[in-house]
Parts: C-alpha cells; sequence; structure tokens
C-alpha cells in the first residue's frame, strides 16, 4: 500500500526556468525546503555570525530580509565584507529577464535589496536585462516583443530608486558587443556541452541559442565587459587590472545553476576574474500557499505594480491562502497557524518593527487576532507599497530611461573609513632558508 502511493511523490525542482515544491504521497505541494537546496549545491547558509561581521564591518543593522531568513544562502560574502572592509573595489550584478511587461511584487523583492546592498557598499550596479533568454525560452515571445518588455522593466527597475550615477541598466539585444562579446565567446570555448547539460536540463533536441545562452549571463559577471564604466577613456583591449575587480551577484536561488558554472571557469579566462560572490533569496510565495512561487503566467497567484488599491484588496481577501479556523469560534478557541498563512508571510516582507511582527504572530497564534484583521494589515501595507512604486514610476520618462542605459563612468566612493590589509609578515632571512 505504502508503496504504491509513493508513486505520486515527487521531489522538489528548482532550476532557473521553472520552481516547483515537492509533492507528497497524495500528491500534494509541500512548502519548498530551502535547507535541502544548500546541501544539494552545497551553498553556505547566511548564520548569525555573518549578519554580526556586517554590521560591525558596514555600520548597518542588516536589511529586515537578511534578519529573517529571506535571503538566506550565499557563496563567498564573507569575501566582499574583507574587500569593503578594506577599501577595495568590487561591484554588484543582477538581472531580470523580461517576460511580461510588468512586474510583480516577487520580482521587485531581489531588486530592493539589491539597491539596499548599493546604498550600504556605495558600489557600482550593472543590470542585464535577459531580453535574448526570454526569446530563446519561451515560444510565444519573439525577440522585438522581448526587447520592448525589456525596455517597460528597466522603467519599473528604475523606480525602485537606483541611484542614476553607480547604476547602468542594458538590455542584452542592445548592448552587447566589443568586450563582453568577447568574453562571451571565451567563455563559450572554455565550457563543453557534457558541462552544461546536467545543469540545465539540456539535450541534443535543445537549439543552440539556448545552450549558448548561460556564457552570457556568466561573463556578464566579469568587470572587463563594462570598460566605459570604470574608464573615462577605457582601454581597447581587455585588461587583468580591471578583470581583478571581483563582483557580488543578489539572485532568487533558482539562478544558481548558471553561477557554479561561472566560478567553476573564472579562473580560466585570459584574464582570469576571482570567482564572483552570490547572495541567494527565496522566493516569494504565492497567493495560494507554500509550494508555489508568484508567477505572471498565473495572475491570481500575483500582486502586480499595477494593481489598484481594490484589486490588492479583493486578490488578498479572495486568494490568500488562510492559516485561519473556518470558523470564528474555532479560531478564538484553537488559533490560527501564522506560519503557513500567506497574508502573514507577506506581512514579515514588509513590516520592519520586529517588535510589532512578533505581537501579531502571538496573537494570531493564540486565536486573538482574527484573519479577517490580518488581511487588513498585509492589504494596507501592499497597498501603501504598490501605490508609492506607481507614484515613482510616473516620473520615469524615456529621457530618464536613456539616461540609465548609456554606457559610461560610473561614480562612487566604497566605504569612507576603509582599513587598509595587513601588510604581509616580511620573512627574515633565517624564517625563509
Ligand atoms: N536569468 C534571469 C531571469 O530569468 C535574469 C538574470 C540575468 C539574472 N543575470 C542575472 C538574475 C543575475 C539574477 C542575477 O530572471
Amino acid at each position: 500500500m505504502a508503496e504504491e502511493q509513493s508513486h505520486t511523490a515527487q521531489e522538489q525542482d528548482i532550476n532557473p526556468w521553472s520552481v516547483e515544491g515537492a509533492r507528497d504521497e497524495n500528491g500534494e505541494v509541500v512548502a519548498i525546503n530551502y535547507e535541502a537546496i544548500c546541501r544539494k549545491w552545497n551553498t553556505s547558509i547566511i548564520d548569525d555570525k555573518l549578519l554580526e561581521r556586517f554590521e560591525k564591518v558596514t555600520g548597518h543593522k542588516p536589511h529586515r530580509w537578511l534578519r529573517r531568513g529571506l535571503f538566506f544562502s550565499h557563496r563567498d560574502f564573507d569575501r566582499i565584507l574583507t574587500l569593503y572592509e578594506r577599501g577595495e573595489p568590487f561591484f554588484l550584478y543582477t538581472g531580470r529577464g523580461p517576460s511580461t511587461g510588468s512586474l510583480h511584487l516577487g520580482h521587485t523583492i531581489p531588486l530592493q535589496f539589491t539597491k539596499w546592498l548599493q546604498d550600504v557598499f556605495d558600489v557600482p550596479l550593472v543590470f542585464m536585462l535577459t531580453d535574448d533568454e526570454k526569446a530563446l525560452f519561451k515560444d510565444s515571445i519573439t525577440f522585438e516583443d522581448a526587447m520592448h518588455f525589456a525596455m517597460e522593466n528597466a522603467k519599473d527597475i528604475i523606480a525602485l530608486g537606483f541611484d542614476l550615477k553607480k547604476t547602468f541598466i542594458y538590455s542584452d539585444l542592445k548592448y552587447v558587443s566589443n568586450h563582453f562579446l568577447m568574453n562571451a565567446w571565451e567563455f563559450g570555448k572554455l565550457v563543453t556541452f557534457n558541462q552544461v547539460r546536467g545543469a540545465f536540463g539540456f539535450n541534443e533536441s535543445t537549439n543552440i541559442g539556448r545552450i549558448f545562452f548561460p556564457s552570457l549571463q556568466c561573463v556578464a559577471a566579469f568587470a572587463t565587459s563594462y570598460p566605459e564604466i570604470w574608464k573615462d577613456e577605457p582601454s581597447t583591449e581587455r585588461t587583468q587590472e580591471i578583470a581583478n575587480i571581483q563582483c557580488l551577484i543578489p539572485m532568487g536561488i533558482d539562478q544558481d545553476p548558471y553561477f557554479r558554472l561561472l566560478r567553476d571557469n573564472a579562473h580560466r579566462m585570459r584574464f582570469p576574474s576571482p570567482k564572483p560572490a552570490l547572495i541567494h533569496s527565496k522566493f516569494l510565495t504565492a497567493l495560494q500557499g507554500a509550494g508555489g512561487k508568484m508567477s505572471s503566467s498565473d495572475p491570481n497567484s500575483a500582486i502586480f505594480m499595477t494593481d489598484t488599491p481594490k484589486q490588492i484588496k479583493t486578490k488578498i481577501n479572495k486568494y490568500a491562502f488562510s492559516g485561519g479556523q473556518v470558523s470564528i469560534e474555532d479560531h478564538r478557541r484553537l488559533g490560527g497557524n501564522p506560519d503557513v498563512d500567506v497574508s502573514y508571510v507577506y506581512l514579515t516582507y514588509f513590516e520592519e518593527d520586529d517588535a510589532k511582527l512578533e505581537e501579531i504572530y502571538k496573537n494570531y497564534k493564540s486565536g486573538e487576532l482574527l484573519t479577517g484583521e490580518l488581511k487588513k494589515m498585509t492589504i494596507e501595507v501592499l497597498q501603501q507599497y504598490v501605490a508609492a512604486f506607481q507614484e515613482k514610476r510616473k516620473e520615469v520618462t524615456d529621457e530618464v530611461l536613456a539616461a540609465y542605459m548609456k554606457p559610461r563612468k560610473l561614480e562612487w566612493k566604497g566605504n569612507p573609513n576603509p582599513v587598509p590589509a595587513p601588510a604581509p609578515a616580511i620573512r627574515t632571512k633565517k624564517e625563509s632558508a
């Protein structure tokens, strides 16, 4: 019997193009197990020690998304802290695949977080819009569509408040050429089909556009791909000096396969670069609950940044999975389950005050706070967040867009009070003999 049932059970499947929670014996979706991903992919968990060091080195309290484990995993983030401490240069790189004209709430999370990192570290950011990727991987999207979405998305991204002086946004289809393209081909020469087929699930029938694409997403992390942003008069050739600048990539954990490939090969380039550091986020839970992520292709799973206050209210009231009891009497008696309650989960993303959040958690669990009351709080917080975004978005004209997308020298200061690296110990003759 048990054996028969286990036929429907399924492992979770996380890759750059789809995210699915595991299914239990009854075929029900279960919450994504993020620790299992860390173990499988061998990433490091962000622990209190790392956060303490972050606070000590930067003088900033860790963002609530770090404190609450929404950004939960990393590779070499500690090395970035060391660079910052010493006043050595590094830059941020992130991206988005423009598959629709407008962002949903889930998309804005890694982006907001990237902006916060940019503010804290005061470093340049390059923002890649993979219009090429979306046209290659979605049969229904033409290259023209994808490029058009990229421009619309760029405006949304700008509305999140990135600093023009420190930010370069580009569409792959428009920008990739010259040193970037040379990096992409050189990287392509280093990586075999055998190396990518497993990581990306390719096979012999996969079109060659898709097979080559990872090269682009990878080399975007090389400082040499952007000669203009570092110098007023960039060298006509790539240089080791620029290749040495390390990169930090904030991303959803589903993008990690790209960057494992990159980290395995960065040192093999003609001008080797340090392994990029990574910081991974969880996904914003779909309205329907854990096990799915917000998705543009399912409008009822997501709050869009174009939604009206009324739409937000309806979606939360109608679709947000509730951890409350079916009747008020039962709820008062038995209490709710905030851990699976989507309205509560959304509050944890947007409520800054840790104490207030804890209070809500306790009151919901004890049954003092009703589902309707909890939903009301979440609706208000989300309406505010989306309305503030829409105000900013109105100000992003075509001229503003062009300014962010122009290849140019960026301006930043980094750490204002660096502590230089300790000088290497000078060995006496006797010691070195
Ligand atoms: N492939 C990503 C997507 O589909 C876009 C992307 C490109 C990206 N470079 C990145 C995301 C770097 C995170 C970090 O959304």
